[in-house]
């Protein structure tokens, strides 16, 4: 699904790109760390990492999203390669990332004993996971949406995501100091075209593009018409739980 996306992947409207920038600010990795950023996407925590002075590595297993990778940030050594069987050695990096991934894949614990393995003594993992408030600020309107078409969705019969255990997880996967914080972000829309871009071209997208036409022809009509009544722009809000422990 994610190689279908990458050519739009975040470019409407930069919502996992202000997470991955929130994410390595509240990390705040040292400036000489070596940086691992799995399921790094279009580089939503490698830019920002890689800003702050971080040697980044970053994997995904869509190989459209490892070619923009390779192309918007040349200076990230980038692999297609999937995060269960990373193809790193041992204690090679000083912090392992993953921004809005961790529930997409088949065995988290799989990863995280991953993690562990390529992470140097005192090494930091850290990832985000949907959670805390489900406050949407402009686009709050949609949950209600999800909501009342959610009967007209084959997709929602199979999940697209797993939910997962991060603290037990982290612990079964040998890390300490568990800790857990909730980051929100804010996200300007600048009009309707941008927020159904957001909506669909993202990795829940599959769900109202599933929608029958008609089912879909509203959406799109209730998203047009809650712009149409703002007097300013929209304001996307989002809280997601950062999850981290030490090697
Ligand atoms: C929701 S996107 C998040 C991307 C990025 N971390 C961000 O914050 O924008 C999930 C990413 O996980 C990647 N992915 C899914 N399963 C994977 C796997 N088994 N190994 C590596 N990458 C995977 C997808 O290709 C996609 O780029």
């Amino acid at each position: 699904m994610y190689e279908d996306l990458a050519d739009d992947f975040d470019q409407a409207v930069p919502f996992y790109a202000s997470f991955g920038r929130a994410m390595v600010n509240a990390i705040d990795p040292r400036s000489d760390s070596a940086l691992l950023d799995l399921a790094a996407g279009r580089g939503a925590v490698s830019r920002p990492a890689l800003e702050r002075g971080c040697s980044v590595t970053a994997v995904d297993a869509a190989p459209s999203m490892v070619a923009h990778l390779r192309r918007d940030l040349p200076e990230v050594r980038a692999h297609v390669m999937d995060v269960h069987e990373l193809a790193f050695g041992d204690a090679s990096f000083d912090v392992v990332t993953a921004g809005f991934a961790l529930d997409l894949l088949d065995s988290p614990i799989t990863v995280l004993r991953e993690a562990h393995r390529v992470l140097r003594a005192g090494g930091l993992v850290a990832f985000t996971l949907p959670g805390g408030s489900h406050d949407s600020g402009d686009l709050s309107f949609c949950n209600r949406l999800y909501a009342k078409y959610s009967g007209y969705l084959p997709a929602f019969e199979q999940p697209l995501v797993h939910t997962l255990d991060a603290a037990s997880d982290l612990r079964s996967a040998g890390f300490t100091e568990v800790s857990v914080e909730e980051i929100t972000v804010e996200v300007k829309i600048p009009d309707s075209e941008s927020a159904w871009a957001f909506l669909t071209k993202n990795g829940t997208g599959e769900l109202i593009l599933s929608l029958p036409p008609a089912q879909r022809d509203e959406f799109r009509k209730k998203v047009d018409d809650a712009f149409a009544r703002l007097d300013r722009t929209a304001v996307l809000k989002r809280t997601v739980r950062l999850w981290s422990g030490r090697r």
